[in-house]
């Protein structure tokens, strides 16, 4: 098996075979993520780490795996001390980023960025987010945290609730539901569907799905159900976001009498209970944690 990217931008990037790669190396980085094993494999590397947006999890998850390759990190997690400030433009500030690491990070609130960096440095770029397009390295440790709880992708049947608009994890995650032909029920506001263009992509995947406004009914017989915040930042208009917030939770209630497991790419406002957390169908911190080893799997297989 070979991995045919040298930049992770898009999950539409992806052939099966590289999302499978992907997968099969999180598996044997997973001692190594859980501290168990040491690892030199990236010994003198540097990952350069450029995030305009705010972010927890994708930016110390990242963090943790090029240290747990042996690499380092540098980078900036806000504008706020940098020359962007002053009116560095992107393209300047990744110029510099690139001449000083050996793999670029970045996360912006431009759809596009991403590629528009790669396009125009000479190290990998990992696309961590840009905007409401694209967020592939959520969507590889979504598609692990499925496999290795339900042991395998296939017959797999996935809810996808909240913000279908706005939200890239979802945007990106269908591609790759698709590619593993994955049943998916979609179930949001009529204001938050999934864009139109993304469903007729799915149709031409043949990926079957539908489309359903309740929460309740249409999770009894699902595998998975992927919880999202509403993108509270990303509403031109702030009256819109009044009217959809808080319509859909996951209660204690609703999540004892249900097999599927609850995934949510975090993190969360009103969407699950605290209460949830104890049950054994309650995925979501252990989805953080597998970000570990799959982005080891990337910035091992990326970083030369
Ligand atoms: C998501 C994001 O930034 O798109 N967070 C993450 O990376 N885990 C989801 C969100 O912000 O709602």
């Amino acid at each position: 098996m070979k991995f045919s990217l040298n930049d992770v931008i898009s999950i539409r990037d992806f052939k099966k075979s590289d999302v499978e790669y992907i997968l099969k190396l999180a598996e044997e980085m997973e001692p190594i993520a859980r501290s168990e094993k040491v690892c030199h494999k990236k010994d003198g590397k540097l990952l350069g780490v450029m995030f305009y947006e705010p972010s927890t999890r994708t930016r110390l998850s990242f963090e943790t795996s090029m240290k747990r390759l042996g690499g380092d990190v540098i980078g900036f997690n806000q504008k706020q001390g940098t020359s962007i400030q002053k009116g560095e433009v992107l393209y300047d500030t990744a110029q510099i980023v690139s001449q000083y690491s050996d793999a670029i990070v970045l996360r912006h609130d431009m759809e596009g960025a991403a590629r528009y960096v790669a396009n125009n440095v000479d190290v990998p770029v990992i696309n961590a987010g840009d905007g409401a397009g694209q967020h592939p390295t959520q969507t590889l440790l979504d598609l692990y945290t499925i496999k290795r709880e339900k042991g395998d992708l296939k017959n797999i049947k996935v809810a996808l609730v909240g913000d279908l608009k706005y939200g890239r994890t979802v945007h990106s995650l269908v591609y790759a539901l698709a590619m593993f032909n994955v049943e998916i029920i979609f179930i949001s506001p009529k204001e938050l569907q999934m864009p139109q263009e993304i469903l007729d992509d799915l149709t031409k995947m043949k990926c079957k799905f539908k489309i359903e406004t309740q929460l309740v009914n249409n999770i009894q017989d699902v595998d998975v159900i992927y919880m999202t915040r509403i993108q509270k930042e990303r509403f031109p208009d702030p009256q819109e976001y009044l009217k959809v917030k808080g319509q859909y939770t996951l209660t204690r209630n609703i999540v004892q009498k249900i097999d599927g497991i609850v995934m949510h790419p975090l993190p969360r406002v009103d969407e699950i209970s605290f209460d949830v957390d104890t049950l054994d169908n309650a995925l979501y911190f252990k989805q953080a944690f597998y970000g570990v080893p799959v982005r080891m799997a990337l910035l091992n297989t990326l970083i030369k």
